[in-house]
């Protein structure tokens, strides 16, 4: 294990395109696993809008509240100060051409308030201007492709994109026009390697694969799916472990020390002053 010594950036993460050694990135929604991660050597966190089904436990990523991100995402950052921390840009919080000074406003309070590293952004044609205009003011934007969830309603379910020629030469082209914007990283969702792997062939940024094949520089999912904490575990995600197991073994445990009086036991308790405890108890109530 090497825990992460010196700030990651997204320098480090465009050195990539360059090096054979390929980049972890893991979601992440709270202080205490930020911190660990950091330790583990994980060098980027994405605090993503699947908090929406992974710690709210709704169905689907658009209920995701702005506020709620902005709030985790802050506190990923507080756990990990070396890490490179994305944040997630949830649902009806940015727009295309119509919704772009809203959406430009909400980048700019992200990062204010969360001191997050770059932003992500699930994006179509419609979010160009948006893109080169947060370029413009400095803002490193990782532009999101492919299976965009907070698009489940439009694009019909959660289906891989790029399955056929017409859509795969579409992706590219999306991919272009991005990096054209000035998009600083691309997230590709549910894609098949081949299509992949042309767009970093055709492209000069970093790309990301969640679900995209080993061509992608650096490689993210759902941390939750890799270790067993959920029902159903993506194709894609590695088995990392259970810790759902050991979980429920602890917490019965503990259930079962409760019910038997093992717990507490007097190591967990807090003294008294040998000469109060007298006489405190010295005076019966
Ligand atoms: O919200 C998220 O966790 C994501 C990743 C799965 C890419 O967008």
């Amino acid at each position: 294990m090497s825990p992460l010594t010196k700030k990651f950036t997204f320098s480090d993460l465009r050195a990539a395109r360059t090096s054979s050694r390929k980049l972890a990135m893991l979601t992440c929604y709270d202080f205490t696993t930020a911190r660990v991660m950091q330790e583990a050597g994980v060098p980027m966190l994405l605090v993503g809008d699947s908090a929406a089904n992974v710690i709210l436990g709704f169905d689907t990523t658009l209920s995701a509240p702005l506020r709620f991100m902005i709030d985790i995402t802050a506190a990923v950052r507080r756990g990990a100060p070396l890490c490179m921390v994305v944040a997630d840009m949830p649902f009806g919080s940015y727009g295309g051409s119509i919704g772009r000074s809203l959406g430009f406003r909400n980048v700019v309070r992200v990062m204010k308030l969360t001191s997050a590293d770059c932003v992500k952004m699930e994006v179509g044609i419609e979010h160009v201007d948006l893109i080169r205009e947060l370029a413009g003011i400095g803002v490193a934007v990782i532009a999101h492709l492919g299976l965009r969830p907070q698009a489940v309603g439009l694009l019909g379910g959660y289906k891989v994109r790029g399955r056929t020629a017409d859509e795969a030469n579409s992706l590219v082209e999306l991919a272009l026009q991005m990096q054209r914007a000035g998009a600083a990283a691309l997230l590709l969702e549910a894609v098949p390697p081949d299509v992949s792997a042309r767009i970093v062939e055709r492209t000069e940024v970093p790309v990301i694969g969640c679900g995209a094949g080993p061509a992608c520089h650096a490689h993210v999912f759902v941390t939750q799916d890799g270790v067993g904490l959920t029902a159903h575990k993506p194709k894609f995600v590695p088995d990392l472990g259970d810790l759902a197991g050991p979980m429920k073994e602890m917490f019965a445990r503990y259930v079962n020390d409760i019910g038997s009086g093992a717990y507490p036991a007097p190591q967990h308790n807090y003294d008294m002053a040998a000469e109060e405890r007298t006489k405190f108890l010295a005076v019966r109530a």
